[in-house]
């Protein structure tokens, strides 16, 4: 059969996502050139509007052939348990991708010692960025590691002298969540962020209201148009210098890049406070629809996001890190030797907001909590909220 259709679903829009992207197709396109690709890409970051607009195509049996899609329990979830996708196991045996690629990237994207997508990178989600000479100018100097404390002192410095401290483009709310996550991270630290994903710790616990405390004071230095943006117009106003930070995924790096920022130049980055240690992940990648119309091409575009090369022409575009552990590093721009090392040496905790962690129903619930919080700022009715919801999520 002709292997020369392949329709690609993603959220991949924004000026640095759909240079990545371009970056996998061209990749496709050195090995597959006649497969005629269909771009289905739908705007929205972290897949706000993707992910409906992706269930309902399953649902209705009408599947891309591929997409991009988060690994862990959320992935899980929504696709394989539904039986929505197919089990590539055979290509991890074939491609030799079991020693190849990073065990706690596997962990994530095996079920029930399946395999159920290639994961072409993994994003660190916790970093703050900065315009390095907007704050050379404002006398403030960030190290190798930021406290919370440290923070907030640059924030004063920079409110006094007129200068937005903290660009938020959370016109999606996950947005928004994604600054909490990396805060109660921080707050908590790896140990105690493990024991609140097994109920070990409560959401509202002491522990958890401080980092809530914590997350409205960062507010208080938040852009007033913060509603009306999305996440990368927030990267922009820190690559323009009309913001000092941004506090977002390692995706902000794809954004700097297309810019044409230089990497500790125009621009620097330091884990978010507390978090140096951790690497909060989330993965990219793509499965093949059960009944997809062209699986042949699926499968080939699956074995190129194997491909190390591909991988790396990907990760200089993303921000990600390959999760082949044996791509060629040499030639890596400063924030990405960074970011492979802490890959290396931190230790993985799964993102919630992007589902790694949990069902995609508390994703929905704690969005809820989180839009009502920043608005009324009721600490208590927030932990409580927060804590419904995660006590609603099936036990299995
Ligand atoms: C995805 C990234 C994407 C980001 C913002 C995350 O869920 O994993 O690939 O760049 O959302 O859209």
């Amino acid at each position: 059969m002709a292997a020369d259709k392949l329709e690609i679903f993603s959220w991949w829009t924004s000026g640095g996502e759909s240079a990545a992207l371009q970056a996998l197709i061209d990749g496709f396109k050195e090995h597959y050139p006649s497969t005629e690709i269909t771009n289905a890409a739908v705007a929205g970051g972290g897949g706000t509007n993707a992910l409906p607009v992706l269930q309902a195509r399953l649902a209705g049996g009408t599947p891309p052939d591929t997409w991009q899609g988060n690994s862990g329990t959320a992935f899980f979830n929504s696709y394989a348990d539904p039986g929505y996708i197919d089990d590539v196991t055979d290509l991890y045996k074939s491609e030799g991708w079991e020693k190849t690629m990073s065990p706690g990237v596997l962990d994530l994207v095996r079920k029930n010692g399946k395999y159920y997508a290639v994961m072409v990178g993994a994003h660190r989600c916790n970093e703050v960025w900065f315009n390095k000479p907007l704050l050379a100018k404002n006398g403030v100097e960030i190290g190798d590691s930021l406290s919370f404390d440290q923070f907030f002192a640059a924030a004063e410095k920079l409110k006094a002298a007129g200068v937005n401290a903290l660009a938020v483009g959370d016109n999606g709310i996950w947005a928004n969540m994604r600054m909490l996550e990396n805060t109660f991270n921080g707050v908590l630290g790896y140990d105690q962020t493990v024991q609140l994903w097994d109920g070990k710790l409560a959401f509202n616990s002491p522990q958890m209201k401080e980092a809530y405390k914590t997350h409205l004071r960062m507010l208080d230095y938040q852009n007033p148009d913060h509603s009306a943006l999305s996440w990368d117009q927030a990267v922009k106003k820190v690559i323009e210098g009309s913001s000092a930070f941004t506090m977002m995924g390692d995706w902000s790096y794809g954004e700097f890049a297309k810019a044409g920022a230089k990497d500790g130049v125009d621009f620097g980055w330091v884990s978010h406070p507390g978090t140096e240690d951790i690497f909060i992940i989330v993965t990219d990648g793509f499965p093949i629809a059960k009944d997809a119309p062209n699986p042949e091409s699926a499968r080939n575009w699956l074995k190129v996001m194997g491909d190390p090369k591909v991988q790396l022409a990907f990760s200089l575009k993303k921000g990600s890190v390959a999760t082949r552990l044996d791509v060629d590093k040499s030639t890596l721009p400063a924030y990405l030797q960074w970011s492979f090392e802490k890959f290396a040496k931190n230790k993985f905790t799964g993102s919630s907001v992007n589902g790694e962690q949990v069902p995609s129903s508390f994703n929905q619930s704690s969005f809820d909590a989180l839009t009502t919080f920043v608005v009324d700022k009721n600490i208590d009715a927030f932990a409580d909220n927060m804590q419904a919801a995660f006590d609603a999520i099936p036990k299995t």
